[in-house]
């Protein structure tokens, strides 16, 4: 199994190109089985689990073919032709559910096209109980028929959905992207009251509407759907990876070093900025990217993770990370998952000082981290220890890397590439 082994304390310098979003690839490639004609993605990230996705399409009868070569159109990752002719199979079964959570994203657009579907329960990534029961709620507000067996949800909707009014009592991006898919082939209206805002959804439903979908208050915490008989082809580019962008911000910030991040896009990031800007790193606007740098010393700062537009839970571990070494003090309060500090254990082996409470962290900074071998639980918890080790005295070794292979392209070599000892050992 992969390592990842970091001599730590070099600052980074240079430039880290970012890449498509895992988060808004996955439920746009479970978009291709909403319609017979094909769907054109574009910089769609080199990552394991677009690879799961492919592989869970294909099983359900979409054709995927690569087409064009990275680079084109100035985007560094691949583009895929995804065409589901026909669904050859509406089950999505336990071995490809169970290696990745965001499989459950097949289960409105199975639904919608061809009125049944049986999804496995999914697995993903260990950071609390993540249910599926809003997903399930608001499809049977659609007119779904819904039982669990043997670990399958088993759906039917043998007469099509129906147009609902559906609110969502906790805002969730996997079942908002699930009813708003499923929602596009419905019959009649349908309106969903507090969904997820974040730019992962806006991008799936601006590539619905591309594919002839009626939707209204992308951006909004209503979405307001027509549904429509049928959806047609189109291409479209997937939305550059802000949390990847952030992670990076962090890597400059904890090295202190000065590094241009290109392709992001700032205003989908601004929450993280202005944190990294009260914590004493330099954030700027370049054309095509952000540079950050510090030259001073880091503030500890609160940050409270929160749906879009506030702080993600999907950097509040690298955030951890780096306030391990700030000056002073930082509250880091988790406001999504119940069991997201699963770093700071292997952050304490490294020397961080840092106690929780309930859903908040205290971050005491302290004057170094030192170098360990540490274990990595989940995606991000993975990607704090990385950061961690950047900055850390001697050698850290990261062990159980695909967890960082399901979300971060090439970590090793972006980072290489910026000064940062590092390097991927296959043992
Ligand atoms: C997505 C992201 C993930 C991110 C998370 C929150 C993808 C592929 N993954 O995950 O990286 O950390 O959003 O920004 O896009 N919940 C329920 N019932 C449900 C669904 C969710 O109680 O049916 C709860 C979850 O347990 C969690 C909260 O709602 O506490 C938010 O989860 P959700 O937004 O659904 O996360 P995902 O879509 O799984």
């Amino acid at each position: 199994m992969d390592k990842i082994l970091i001599k730590g304390g070099s600052p980074l310098f240079g430039c880290i190109q970012i890449s498509g979003a895992k988060n808004a690839a996955l439920p746009l490639m479970a978009a291709s089985l909403l319609t017979d004609a094909p769907i054109v993605l574009h910089n769609l990230p080199h990552l394991a689990d677009i690879s799961t996705m492919a592989n869970l399409l294909t099983h359900h009868g979409v054709n995927i073919s690569m087409t064009g070569e990275a680079g084109d159109g100035g985007h560094t990752g691949r583009a895929l032709k995804l065409k589901a002719s026909k669904i050859k199979n509406t089950t999505a079964p336990y071995e490809l559910v169970r290696r990745m959570r965001a499989s459950i994203l097949v289960l409105g657009p199975l639904l919608a096209r061809t009125g049944e579907a049986r999804v496995s329960l999914p697995g993903g990534c260990a950071i609390g109980a993540r249910p599926v029961d809003l997903h399930l709620k608001g499809l049977s507000q659609l007119g779904v028929k819904i039982q669990m067996e043997e670990g399958y949800v088993t759906a039917s909707a043998p007469h099509g959905l129906k147009g609902t009014k559906f609110t969502f009592p906790i805002v969730s991006v996997g079942a908002t992207e699930n009813l708003l898919m499923a929602a596009c082939l419905a019959n009649g209206e349908t309106v969903l009251t507090n969904v997820a805002r974040e730019p992962e959804v806006g991008d799936l439903a601006e590539c619905l509407i591309k594919m002839g979908a009626k939707i209204n208050g992308i951006g909004t915490d209503t979405l307001v759907i027509q549904g429509q008989r049928t959806l047609s082809g189109t291409e479209h580019i997937v939305v550059p990876d802000r949390i990847e962008a952030g992670t990076y911000a962090m890597a400059a910030a904890l090295t202190g070093g000065d590094i241009i991040l290109k392709g992001p896009r700032m205003e989908l990031l601004q929450a993280v900025l202005d944190k990294l800007g009260e914590a004493g790193v330099s954030v700027q606007k370049t054309e095509g990217g952000i540079q950050v740098k510090r030259n001073g010393k880091l503030k500890g700062v609160d940050v409270m993770t929160e749906p879009f537009p506030g702080f993600p839970t999907d950097l509040q571990a690298q955030m951890t990370a780096l306030m391990s070494i700030a000056e002073g003090a930082a509250m880091i309060t988790e406001s999504i998952f119940e069991n997201r500090f699963m770093h700071i254990p292997e952050l304490a082996r490294m020397g961080a000082n840092v106690t929780v409470h309930g859903a908040s962290s205290l971050v005491r900074g302290v004057g170094e981290l030192i170098g360990a071998p540490v274990m990595a639980t989940d995606l991000r918890a993975s990607a704090s220890l990385v950061l961690a080790g950047l900055v850390a005295k001697g050698e850290t070794t990261v062990n159980r890397v695909y967890h960082i292979d399901s979300g971060y392209e090439r970590i090793e070599e972006k980072l290489a590439a910026c000064g940062a000892n590092i390097e991927r050992l296959d043992v």
